[in-house]
Order: C-alpha cells, then sequence, then structure tokens
C-alpha cells in the first residue's frame, strides 16, 4: 500500500526519491537514484524536480539544499544522522583555521553546513585522491575523518594533517578479521571502504567507496567478494550480480543511523512534506563554493 501511494505522491508533487546504499533495501527499491554521496549530490545538484526526498543521513540530504536551495529537500526521519559528521566542532575548526591561516582545509562530505562553509574544498570518497593531488604542494587539513584522510596521506605522499574524527562502524574493522576472512573464503576479492583503518586497509585487494566496490564488482570477473562497507551495500551488489556471492567482512558493519527510514516515513515524508530541511542563508552562500569546487575537480 505505501508504495503503490509512493508513487502517486511522487507523480502529483514532481518529486524525486534518492537513496544511499546503506538505506534498508525496501527504502533502495522505491528509490528513482541509488547512490553514492558523489553521484546523488549531483543528481540533486541537476533534478528539474520540484521536491527531493533524501533517503540518507542529515548531512546529505543538507548537501542536497545547499546545492539546490530553491527546491524542497526532505529527510524521512529527522534523527537520521551521522555520527562522524558530529565529530567536529563549528568554533574549533574556526579557532584551527585562525591559527594555521596558510592550511588549507579540505572537508569530507560527511559534515554539516557550518563546517562546510568554513572549508576551502569538499571530497567524497569516490573524488578525495584526485581532489588533493591537484594540491601537491599545499598544507592541508583534512576533516574530520582520521582514516581516510591517513589513507590519503599513505597514497599520495602530501602534506596531510587529520582530525580526530571517525565512522563508528568502519573504524571497529581489524586487519586480523580480513585475514580470518581469507582463509574462510579464498576465492574472494576483498574491497574495502576507504573509513577504515589503514592497517585494515592495507590487507585489503581494492580500496573505494560504496560505488568504486560496485563497479569494481560489475568488472571483475571473480565471483566472490569480501564488503568491506555497510551492510546496506550487499543488496545492490545482488541486484546487479545475483550470480556472484558477497561476505560481510564483519557482523559489526551496519550503520543503524541509516536504516531508520522505512518505507510508511517516505511516504509520510512526501505527503505531509516533512521534514523540510533548512540551511542559513550565509551558511548556504559559503558552503555551495566549497561543494562547486569539489564538483569542478571531480
Ligand atoms: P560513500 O560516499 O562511499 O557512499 O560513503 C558515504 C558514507 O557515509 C560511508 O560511510
Ligand atoms: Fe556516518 Fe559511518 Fe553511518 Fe557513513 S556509515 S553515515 S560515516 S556513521
Amino acid at each position: 500500500m505505501f508504495k503503490k501511494e509512493i508513487e502517486r505522491l511522487k507523480k502529483e508533487k514532481n518529486a524525486v526519491i534518492l537513496a544511499h546504499f546503506y538505506q534498508n533495501d525496501e527504502v533502495q527499491d522505491i528509490a528513482d537514484y541509488v547512490g553514492d554521496s558523489l553521484a546523488l549530490s549531483k543528481i540533486a545538484a541537476s533534478t528539474k524536480a520540484d521536491i527531493i526526498v533524501f533517503c540518507g543521513v542529515y548531512f546529505m540530504a543538507e548537501t542536497a539544499k545547499i546545492l539546490s536551495p530553491d527546491k524542497k529537500v526532505l529527510l524521512p526521519k529527522l534523527n537520521s544522522l551521522c555520527r562522524m559528521a558530529s565529530m567536529i566542532d563549528y568554533n574549533e575548526l574556526k579557532s584551527y583555521k585562525e591559527a594555521n591561516p596558510d592550511t588549507m582545509i579540505v572537508t569530507y562530505v560527511n559534515t554539516r553546513a557550518n563546517i562546510k562553509a568554513l572549508s576551502d574544498i569538499i571530497v567524497t570518497s569516490s573524488n578525495a585522491e584526485k581532489i588533493v593531488k591537484n594540491f601537491p604542494k599545499k598544507k592541508i587539513m583534512y576533516v574530520p575523518d582520521k582514516n581516510l584522510g591517513t589513507y590519503l596521506r599513505h597514497i599520495t605522499n602530501q602534506d596531510i594533517s587529520v582530525w580526530p574524527g571517525f565512522c563508528y562502524i568502519h573504524d571497529l574493522l581489524t586487519a586480523k578479521e580480513v585475514k580470518k576472512m581469507r582463509e574462510e573464503h579464498p576465492e574472494a576479492k576483498v574491497l574495502v571502504h576507504p573509513e577504515a583503518p589503514l592497517k585494515v586497509l592495507l590487507e585489503a585487494d581494492f580500496v573505494g567507496s560504496t560505488k568504486n566496490i560496485l563497479d569494481y564488482t560489475n568488472n571483475s570477473d571473480v565471483k566472490a567478494f569480501i564488503i568491506g562497507t555497510d551492510k546496506g551495500l550487499i543488496h545492490a551488489l545482488k541486484k546487479q550480480n545475483p550470480d556472484k556471492s558477497y561476505y560481510l567482512l564483519s557482523k559489526g558493519l551496519n550503520c543503524l543511523n541509516m536504516k531508520t527510514i522505512t518505507l510508511e516515513d517516505v511516504y509520510h515524508s512526501l505527503n505531509e512534506e516533512k521534514f523540510d530541511i533548512e540551511v542559513e542563508k550565509e551558511i548556504q552562500e559559503k558552503a555551495v563554493i566549497a561543494l562547486n569546487r569539489m564538483m569542478e575537480l571531480s
């Protein structure tokens, strides 16, 4: 019943539903587009729809609003928050900037709008390497993910400092788990998201964003994969390649903050046009500059 009503409301209101790969299976299945942070931001920036229903975490809907301030952006559950995004404080970053005026602030998209407004450029896990390589001579502070920042320093050899934030599901992964899973599934390739600690990434066959992992499995002749990111991605992987096998690297790879949204929430969100995400004009105007720099270099 919700499915039918959602379809009707979508047409009636000229709405588009975007869902991140970590969303519940039923939500991914109703979405017009399922993707990673970069792809969903690009769609949000270019859509002709009047309403964007963003099935993801708060910073994702907020990013869509920054990129499309004249559209109505709805987040079906207000408590759908990225824990990493709350690991950086506006005043602390402001003080850091004042004390280090020559340091470039490179900010992960997993942050709130006021942090983006203080930043020189935004990156996602899909384009971070490519973007920082554009600034080989710069002193960089990468915020807020210490793991992705450390990985970037490792692969680029650039002068990159890191903020002490992390993702609570990826940070728990260990190299020991990778070794154990390899023993159990020797035929499988290990694919890991760069929010994992460097020690884990060094054990992987491939490191990439959710979309990069999906592309890897599509383009590979290998038939089995150990997946080092949220279990929601496995639904998307199975849909594209049902004949291949996927093993979750660790039981803990389940971002509960991403799983709060149900089909019923999507229905209420569209029907009652809630929760309408707002970004203060002054913050939006600064944050969009950093986001557009990312889009130009992506
Ligand atoms: P992606 O951009 O790779 O989809 O990652 C988003 C995220 O929150 C990972 O934890
Ligand atoms: Fe945030 Fe981690 Fe959840 Fe991604 S998986 S939304 S980084 S808490």
